[in-house]
């Protein structure tokens, strides 16, 4: 089943039937004033942060209620409905609609009794409000007269668990105001002999605003249980029915903003209005409605701008292949999708509350990898701020806080780290996601200065960002396990596996032999000999140790336990084939041939399902080791045998790496939302964007999805299509272009921005091969092998590749 399509040339999905099988949502705004909306108007927004700055009301784990509705109610027949389907939810054979997630907005069209409504929400570029833009036409042959009411229910505290749980304190801390054209919600309000957003005996006043424009207020409300009615629910507020509300205000209980404005419209007529929301003191809130006098217009322009910035951000790479769900993928929502989870972390959605106080290190990272091709200036605030994080003895902090203070933090070693975040010891691959992200970088930009930038570690000292690197090799050879590979320490990239000091894990082995190959690219660069002398010993001893202790028959093993267990071997009952260490063999450069494509054919015979890999199998459950948390899972989810999305981007880079072009693309495809557009039911996430896991095929939901958006799936995807499947491989001096695409492309496109230069990529592949390159041609000249050197690009440089 479909609910909907992309539409390519918008960057627009559009959902057509809007009972979708879960609230498929879009992000509006930063995490400055960040806004989640459904498309069914559910969601929540906040400033700052998600747990801590919550300023609208969500029901997590629930139906997608309340959210930023609009009523539409006809005065003479005294029906009404809603801008979005729900919640009123007018039956559809009435009542037409359609959503359309754009980038960095979203737009609602229903039809329904000759009325047409066009519900823009949006957040202005680099503003922290919100503006829920309604644009009315009477479609029918005669005059109506509509009342609209425009309903936001704020928190009755900043803290949202405070505002669902602390009843007791919440609701009496919280009052609203009427004045002219706007509510003003208050916490704190008894405190408002202090000035707005000044602390009092550690409470804060604080000031929210819901506002109309572009028509009069003719009657409102500022209370919840007023606004409903009693038994009452969002489908039919009682103020809505009688198309005229109360006027009572928020005294304790629950405050909310309830705004109504009559308006009359002669047939073919359109009329603009806008509800805005922030978090502003009364006088900011009078300058930012004021903005709005004329709606129509000044909405018109934000949302120009929103598209512009975001269709621009996107552009600079493009590419034209014959498969559509690659294309919209690549072009428009894998890539926006890695920018929500650079720009968002996992700071919130509809799984993610706000509560994690700070950015996971090895996510954050990672999520870098993502955009290096698409915004490398914005990669490298965060790669500094990333490396500012990283403790003088070279591993990462855990989580890395909102206000991190580079220089003056304390660390997993201090018990005051510890209680505020949570975690208490180092986990073993943290700093070593630094070096692919670093290398991507340095070859993307070609500002190889940055090398030499100094740059403060997280606790104290400072060093450039080659000694980081250096500090990260440090951090794992000064932890090695008895068998002389990296300990597992608290977690590897698996959260689920808790090797300890003494266990090995085979994951981080692979890591660090990557590692050290790509430090001693910079090492070279720097003519550091003697250090490069250092890595060539110790990465040919580390390569040895994983061949003996790691290959086993058609596989590579995931590590050993404390006790010094095999993880993974072939012969164990449960999890003795992992997907993770196969693919890292292969980028890693440990795998010989050989081995990289017996462990990628054990793979795709053992853990190749038609929606992707799992990530090991079988799933625990008798014979789980003491680390192995992931049996807690139900079998078939999440780390215990789930298809972890992550993951794919993986074994679509390995696959790529070996030339294998059919396979890549085989797994691109079996996980890919826009690929499983016809198949909503059964994946249920939002068809457009990546989720963290798909239930395996020892779950009875097995294909079902979960935990949209906020993921590293969108950035090792993006790297395995890219780098992989499309082979855009630059490096220090230039860009190595290897595709390894399916047989039946017989040609693609593709426009890269590098280094100033516009590229325009044409690659041909006349006789159905995988991958390969009979010729490269760079504005006519025939180039060595598959290699542009950065000097032979002009401003304008026409490539043309031939596969065979
Ligand atoms: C989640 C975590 C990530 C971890 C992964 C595997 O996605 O955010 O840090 O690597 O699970 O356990």
């Amino acid at each position: 089943m479909k609910y909907g399509y992309f539409d390519d040339t918008k960057r627009e999905y559009v959902i057509t039937r809007p009972d979708t099988p879960a609230p498929w949502a879009n992000y509006l705004g930063s995490p400055e004033y960040g806004a989640l909306i459904s498309n069914n108007a559910g969601g929540y927004s906040f400033a700052k942060s998600g747990a801590n700055g919550r300023i609208l009301r969500y029901i997590f784990n629930q139906f997608d209620q309340p959210g930023r509705y609009m009523y539409i109610r006809d005065n003479k027949t005294q029906d009404y409905w809603s801008a979005s389907w729900q919640p009123v939810g007018k039956d559809l054979e009435a009542y037409k609609s359609e959503c359309h997630h754009g980038t960095a907005y979203t737009k609602m069209l229903a039809d329904y009794s000759g009325i047409h409504s066009e519900a823009l929400y949006y957040v202005p570029l680099d503003q922290t409000y919100e503006v829920w833009n309604l644009r009315l036409t009477n479609q029918s042959a005669e005059d109506r007269e509509l009342t609209v009411t425009g309903y936001a229910e704020f928190t009755n505290n900043n803290n949202y668990e405070q505002d669902q749980i602390n009843l007791q304190y919440s609701q009496f801390i919280t009052r609203t105001e009427f004045h002219e054209n706007r509510i003003r919600h208050v916490i704190h309000g008894n405190l408002d002999w202090a000035k707005e957003g000044e602390e009092v005996d550690d409470e804060l006043v604080i000031d929210r605003f819901f506002a109309l424009t572009g028509a009069t207020v003719d009657s409102y409300c500022g209370d919840r249980e007023e606004f409903l009615g009693r038994y009452h629910g969002y489908n039919n507020p009682q103020g809505v029915e009688k198309g005229q509300l109360s006027g009572e205000m928020c005294y304790n209980q629950n405050g909310c903003g309830a705004l109504s404005t009559v308006i009359r419209l002669k047939p073919n007529e359109t009329k603009d209005i806008a509800f805005l929301v922030g978090m502003k003191g009364n006088k900011e809130a009078k300058e930012i409605i004021v903005k709005y006098e004329n709606t129509t217009q000044q909405c018109e322009k934000e949302l120009n701008e929103l598209i512009t910035y975001w269709h621009g951000r996107l552009s600079h790479f493009q590419v034209q292949t014959p498969s559509a769900e690659f294309n919209t993928m690549i072009n428009t929502w894998n890539a926006y999708n890695c920018f929500i989870t650079f720009i968002w972390s996992r700071a919130a959605s509809f799984f993610y509350c706000g509560l994690r106080n700070g950015y996971g290190y090895r996510d954050t990272v990672q999520d870098i990898q993502g955009i290096i091709h698409l915004a490398p200036e914005m990669a490298l605030e965060k790669i500094r701020f990333m490396l500012s994080a990283q403790v003088d003895n070279g591993g990462g902090l855990p989580l890395v806080k909102f206000n991190h203070n580079a220089g003056h933090e304390d660390t997993p070693e201090d018990a005051s780290y510890v209680k505020e975040t949570g975690h208490p010891e180092y986990r073993a691959d943290d700093a070593l996601w630094l070096f692919p992200t670093v290398y991507k970088y340095l070859a993307e930009s070609g500002n190889m200065e940055f090398l030499d930038e100094v740059i403060p570690f997280a606790n104290k000292d400072e060093g450039t960002v080659y000694e980081h690197l250096k500090r990260a090799i440090d951090f794992s050879m000064n932890r090695l396990g008895v068998h002389g590979m990296p300990a597992g320490l608290y977690a590897d990239w698996n959260d689920c596996l808790r090797l300890g000091k003494n266990g090995e894990s085979a994951f981080v082995a692979l890591q660090f032999y990557y590692a050290m190959d790509i430090i001693k690219r910079c090492a070279e660069y720097k003519k550091d000999t003697q250090y490069g002398i250092y890595l060539d010993e110790k990465k040919n001893m580390l390569g040895k140790i994983i061949n003996e202790c790691c290959w086993n028959e058609d596989r590579f093993i995931r590590g050993y336990t404390q006790t010094g267990e095999i993880i993974g071997c072939k012969t164990d009952p449960e999890a003795n084939m992992w997907l993770n260490p196969q693919s890292w063999a292969v980028i890693s450069g440990l795998a010989s041939e050989e081995q990289a494509d017996t462990a990628l054919d054990t793979v795709y015979q053992r853990l190749n399902t038609e929606y992707g890999a799992i990530l090991m199998d079988p799933p625990y459950y008798k014979h789980a080791f003491e680390g192995a948390l992931a049996v807690i899972y139900n079998a078939g989810s999440k780390e215990n045998a789930g298809i972890f999305s992550q993951s794919q981007g993986w074994i679509i880079l390995a696959e790529a790496l070996r030339g294998h072009g059919d396979r890549a693309f085989t797994y691109f495809m079996e996980n890919a939302p826009a690929a499983q557009n016809e198949k909503a039911d059964i994946r249920k996430l939002e068809p457009y964007c990546y989720g963290q896991f798909t239930e395996g095929k020892d779950s009875p939901h097995f294909g079902r999805s979960h935990v949209h958006w906020l993921t590293g799936t969108a950035s090792t995807i993006m790297v395995g299509c890219v780098e992989g499947i499309l082979g855009m491989r630059p490096d220090f001096s230039g860009l190595c272009i290897s595709p390894s695409i399916p047989k039946e492309w017989d040609t693609f496109t593709a426009k890269k921005e590098f280094r100033g230069k516009h590229l325009h990529i044409q690659v041909y592949n006349h006789n159905q091969k995988e991958s390969g390159c009979v010729e490269l041609l760079v504005n006519g000249e025939a180039m060595k092998g598959n290699y542009i050197p950065f000097e032979k690009m002009t401003e304008n440089t026409d490539i043309v590749l031939t596969i065979s």
